[in-house]
């Protein structure tokens, strides 16, 4: 065991990034469906390897040089902001607690695989919570990650501070704002052809308007607030920029609802996509996957979407990291 470690803490520092994608595969079926591709996001967002590399290297700097970051991708500066998009965010502090509890009680954690720590705790807290396992796990999982990257210690801190940004006012009212986004949905409110693209489901007025086959980093163009005081990457409305052609990789995006109401991933995009490493290729073969890059993604419907704080280029070639991460 690693100096200053529990248990629970050097067993997931011995785990992979493969080791967290089978478990993430293995209890996809056991998430709520309203947070299933939030889950998926939020792993996307803040890949192993990323933070392997900037906490390993001696000279942060190169690693922004290495991996061409932009961006904030240091998720020790932001966990709760981190998780503000996932409905069981209303129960971050919870899970926070919970996870910081378990990593100290866990005796022998190599008995069982990772997918059954997850589903334990999440059963757990559920009980004492009274609320659906299946509401918690894809958090729990989250909290659980946090831990393996940034320590006890930072997640314990500020354990029982609320999300920032607010939560959903209720789970029923989250769950109705993300169905309702399926296949052919269309706003009844907005003029027709012309629909309705949320980048941040907390807040009302995070939403800009996107015209039939525009694609989204053009429509995100057209909104005239300025966004660069949240982030200097956002030089052209509230979804990151440069080049809009698939060259630069500023603009990916989660898609939280509505990925069907945007244009088929094409071959490029796929290419794209895989070249900049935000998404495995099981994900980026799919013709509506949860990872996308804005300019290449031409809308036909409601969207909801979550912009990444960092850009960056991890692909395969990109300056490897050992999978074990102990010291
Ligand atoms: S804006 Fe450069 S890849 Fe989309």
């Amino acid at each position: 065991m690693a100096a200053g470690k529990t248990v629970f803490e050097s067993y997931l520092s011995q785990l992979g990034e493969s080791a967290w994608a089978e478990t993430l595969t293995r209890i996809r079926p056991r998430i709520h469906p309203v947070d299933s591709q939030a889950t998926h996001i939020w792993f996307a967002f803040w890949p192993l390897k990323l933070r392997l590399a900037l906490e390993r290297s001696p000279d942060p700097a190169q690693v922004f040089k290495d991996f061409q970051l932009d961006g904030k991708p240091r998720l020790e500066e932001q966990i709760d902001a981190s998780v503000a998009f996932l409905l069981g965010s209303s129960y971050w502090p919870e899970v926070k607690q919970a996870v910081t509890a378990y990593a100290e009680e866990v005796s022998e954690p190599e008995e069982t695989g990772l997918d059954a720590h997850v589903l334990e705790l999440s059963g757990l807290l559920a009980a004492r919570l009274r609320v659906e396992p299946s509401l918690l796990t894809g958090i729990v999982a989250v909290g659980m990650m946090v831990l393996r990257q940034v320590g006890l210690s930072s997640l314990a801190k500020g354990a029982a501070d609320p999300v920032p940004n607010g939560r959903p006012n209720s789970v029923a009212q989250a769950l109705k704002l993300r169905s309702r986004r399926g296949r052919g949905w269309k706003s009844l409110i907005w003029k027709s052809g012309r629909y309705r693209v949320t980048f941040d489901e907390n807040t009302p007025e995070s939403c800009y308007e996107a015209l039939e086959g525009q694609d989204l980093s053009m429509a995100s163009g057209n909104d005239p607030r300025d966004f660069r005081e949240l982030d200097q990457r956002r030089i052209a409305g509230p979804v990151p920029v440069q080049c809009r052609s698939g060259a630069c990789g500023y603009c990916w995006i989660g898609v939280l609802s509505g990925q069907e109401n945007l244009s088929e991933m094409t071959p490029f995009e796929q290419r794209r996509l895989q070249y900049f490493g935000y998404a495995p290729p099981a994900e980026t073969a799919r013709k509506h996957p949860v990872v996308r890059l804005a300019c290449q993604s031409k809308c036909y419907g409601d969207v909801s979407i979550v912009v990444p704080p960092w850009n960056g280029v991890l692909q395969e070639g990109a300056p490897e990291v050992s999978s074990n991460a102990e010291d």
